[in-house]
């Protein structure tokens, strides 16, 4: 399986022609345009025209263009859908997701509505519900009609659903953010984390992109252009964890430790996982090198 870098993912309102536009010059590994909260209910037409025109008209590169439709139990969810199905996008973003039935639904609708295989789901991981859920909603992954890839974080409705506040750190969500890379990773799905709403503090985002990375998510959710370079340079693997990762792949691969499930590297104690993981980094890292944007 060929490994997508999805380090950075910026939203952009359906409805602003400006920014569609301007995403074209912008190096986010994914672009979301956005048809749901960041689109007022007078402009959802336009924004939904808007978002196909311009996928139609194509210049974005390498980027992964994905679109978030409403809800389906809203009034302008089957029509999305149906507009984004035959857009080229190479992913729905879906809300308000809370139940493996709103999954398997919204896949249906796409299979009615004749999306091409490529076109895969995204979830919002939004509601109290889907948090309790995450076993069960995020297995649909293992169905391939399901068409499930990725979970995008949806930090601000968690807090307002809950009553959480989001303070630096955020003690109040983690519980539910680490939930979430948990039932990611049972059910081989990417995992990026929620907005960071206050895009003029550039060092606040780094030190949620960190603490985002450290927990295993595989990028961020932004909402600001000024947001990726941060973003990027934080899920990018460095060149000391390359070099580290190099090295213990070779020692695993030397003869003399052919049998071996743990060694010694440089004093540290080392294991054929620690492996794995090295060389994902470096698969990662080259995934991320072979990028035209
Ligand atoms: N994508 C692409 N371009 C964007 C952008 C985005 N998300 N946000 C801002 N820009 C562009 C602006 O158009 C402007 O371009 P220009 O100067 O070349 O014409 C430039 O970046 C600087 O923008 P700035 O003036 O600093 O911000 P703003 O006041 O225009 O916009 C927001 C601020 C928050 C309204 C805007 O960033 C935004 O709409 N973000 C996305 C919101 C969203 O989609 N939310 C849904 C998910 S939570
Ligand atoms: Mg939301």
């Amino acid at each position: 399986m060929t490994i997508r870098p999805r380090r950075s993912a910026l939203y952009l309102p359906g409805s602003n022609a400006r920014a569609l536009d301007k995403a074209r010059g912008l190096p986010a590994d994914v672009i979301i345009i956005d048809l749901e909260d960041a689109v007022a209910p007078e402009a959802k037409a336009l924004a939904r025209e808007q978002a196909c025109a311009a996928l139609s008209q194509g210049g974005y590169g390498d980027r992964e263009m994905v679109i978030r439709i409403n809800s389906l139990a809203s009034e302008w969810g089957h029509a999305d859908i149906a507009s984004v199905a035959k857009s080229g996008a190479h992913a729905i973003l879906v809300p308000k997701v809370s139940t493996p039935g709103d999954v398997m639904m919204t896949a249906a609708e796409m299979r009615k509505a004749c999306a091409p295989d490529h076109l895969r789901l995204w979830i919002m991981m939004e509601t109290p519900m889907a948090i309790l859920n995450a076993d069960s909603l995020v297995r649909t992954a293992r169905d391939p009609n399901a068409r499930l890839d990725v979970l995008v974080m949806g930090t601000n409705d968690l807090a307002r659903e809950t009553r959480a506040r989001i303070t630096p750190g955020r003690a109040a969500l983690l519980p539910w953010l680490a939930t979430c890379v948990a039932a990611a990773r049972a059910y081989g799905a990417d995992l990026l984390d929620g907005v960071y709403g206050d895009f003029r503090n550039i060092e606040g985002l780094r030190a949620e992109c960190e603490q985002a990375r450290d927990m295993g998510m595989d990028g961020k959710t932004l909402i600001h252009p000024d947001q990726i370079a941060v973003c990027n340079e934080t899920f990018t693997p460095d060149a000391n964890e390359l070099a580290w990762a190099r090295k213990l792949v070779a020692a695993f691969d030397a003869p003399e430790n052919a049998a071996k499930g743990a060694i010694a590297l440089d004093g540290r104690m080392v294991e054929r996982l620690h492996a794995d993981i090295a060389r994902r980094n470096l698969e990662i890292a080259a995934a991320i090198a072979g990028r035209a944007v």
